[in-house]
């Protein structure tokens, strides 16, 4: 069988952006060059610990040796567990493919639940294949264009050089287009992709440096190429093991991947394809870069999937896999028992557990004032100071959420800057959850309960009123 790689112009999809908007501030770890964590950079406050480990997970990921690992990030609620794990994608090289899935998803698709587990593992695959392509290169002497009267079509002339030949070659319509997409002129150094007819400008010919003041400083100057004009070439270009499966399937084909709507793939196709991808690892033409998969809130999984990732896990191709959870001893989905995180004890077995921890009162001050910035907001001291008091009592997702709200009234004082008075005023508009709690227990029997029973009026004394 032969099997495409060629995903020219897709790129990932980006179906995560709400997921990525509260954590905008975070552009990676905050790590040095060692590795070690900074108190705060890169958008990331404390956590010391978490983070020192996730840089040691980096450099797992980064040496590419290590695959099929399991890690868990466990800690309370809004600790920063999906703020890191985003923040290790942020640090990790391009090439390396890091998917991010929130645990829920796998049961809202079309597919079983095992195929899209399937299909997120092979999303972190990346496979980097080497190919040999003839280029053409060298400084283009005259470019000559004929239009047909009606302007549809074209045709035309090339000449390029080396220092040693010179050759003319024909024009089509697309080498025209591609030609005047690119701005090409007489004096540049191209290099033209000869199995794709892509053109790339490497720079200005010296020869032409006298036209240095017409062509402004961001020009590069570079010689003449000497030799031939056709050389072979070695490209490298990075899939991953799941676009390479959804290209071979035959119903679904190419298109398949803009729509995001893939289906299911046969096993035998997969089958395939990992034989054929390796046997081009052993033939040296393709290196294959574990990545990262994150599965956020990962106590919403049932025992089925569980056990499909332990084999998943296995599988010759495998990524790591990051796993978050906010769960202490509780049930696991599908069974009757209870186990520390909500994940089966063989699974956990398997994992090693990263921990967070509370923040203390002046690391949530540090990522208070982050968010305002990034939320270009700009707050005075005392209200700073008493939302941080807001984020100790209750939580630093109620505190920063309060950020937007205080802000569009300060907006109608029409001032702005957020004072202590909007601060406060949001807090009492807002109820954040335990006040919400105390609020529904004093209140309860004005809301319907489980079996539909709810009082109206409760002032009147009507009693109950049975809702069908
Ligand atoms: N150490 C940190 N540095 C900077 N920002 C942080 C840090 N920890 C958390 N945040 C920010 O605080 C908010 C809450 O954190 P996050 O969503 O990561 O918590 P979580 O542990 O995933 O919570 P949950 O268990 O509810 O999913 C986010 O906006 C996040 O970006
Ligand atoms: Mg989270």
């Amino acid at each position: 069988m032969s099997i495409t790689t060629s995903t020219e112009g897709i790129t990932n999809e980006g179906n995560n952006l709400a997921l990525i908007a509260s954590h905008s501030h975070i552009t990676g770890l905050g790590l040095d060059d060692n590795l070690q964590p900074r108190e705060n950079s890169q958008g990331m406050v404390g956590q010391l610990k978490a983070r020192k480990a996730l840089g040691i997970i980096l450099r797992m990921v980064e040496e590419g040796k290590i695959a099929g690992r399991a890690i868990l990030i466990a800690g309370p609620p809004s600790t920063g567990k999906t703020a890191l794990a985003m923040g290790l994608s942020q640090n990790l090289g391009k090439d390396v493919p890091f998917t991010a899935i929130t645990a829920s998803e796998i049961f809202s698709k079309e597919i079983s639940k095992t195929e899209a587990l399937t299909q997120s593992f092979r999303k972190s695959i990346g496979i980097r294949i080497k190919e040999e392509t003839e280029v053409i290169e060298g400084e283009v002497i005259e470019i000559q264009i004929d239009r047909s009267l009606t302007g549809g079509h074209k045709q035309g002339k090339i000449t390029i050089r080396t220092t040693d030949m010179e050759t003319i070659y024909e024009l089509g319509n697309k080498m025209i287009d591609e030609l005047s997409k690119e701005k090409i002129i007489a004096g540049d150094i191209i290099s033209i992709d000869k199995s794709n007819g892509k053109i790339i400008k490497l720079g200005r010919s010296f020869s032409r440096a006298r036209d240095y003041d017409a062509m402004g400083s961001d020009t590069k100057f570079i010689s003449c190429p000497e030799g031939e004009l056709q050389v072979r070439k070695e490209v490298l270009h990075t899939v991953s093991l799941h676009e390479i499966d959804v290209i071979n399937s035959r119903q679904q084909g190419f298109l398949a991947l803009f729509s995001g709507d893939t289906g299911e793939i046969r096993s035998e196709v997969r089958d395939q394809i990992n034989l054929k991808v390796g046997e081009w690892k052993e033939e040296g033409k393709a290196d294959i870069i574990p990545g990262v998969l994150f599965i956020d809130e990962v106590h919403m999984l049932d025992i089925e999937c569980f056990s499909f990732i332990n084999r998943l896990l296995e599988d010759e191709f495998s990524p790591i896999v990051i796993m978050a959870t906010n769960r202490g001893i509780s049930k696991t989905r599908g069974t009757n028992y209870k186990s520390p995180h909500g994940l089966p004890l063989d699974l956990l077995d398997r994992s090693i557990i990263i921990q967070t921890e509370n923040y203390q009162e002046d690391e949530i001050e540090s990522i208070l004032k982050i968010r305002c910035n990034e939320e270009e907001v700009e707050i005075n001291n005392d209200a700073i100071k008493l939302l941080t008091k807001i984020g100790v009592e209750t939580s630093l997702r109620y505190a920063s959420n309060l950020i937007s709200v205080s802000y569009l009234m300060s907006k109608k004082r029409r001032s702005n800057e957020i004072e202590i008075e909007d601060i406060k005023r949001a807090y009492l508009l807002f109820l954040d959850s335990s006040r919400s709690v105390s609020y529904l227990q004093e209140n309860e029997s004005n809301y319907i309960d489980d079996n539909g029973n709810v009082e109206f009026n409760k002032s009147n004394g009507d009693g109950d009123v049975v809702m069908e």
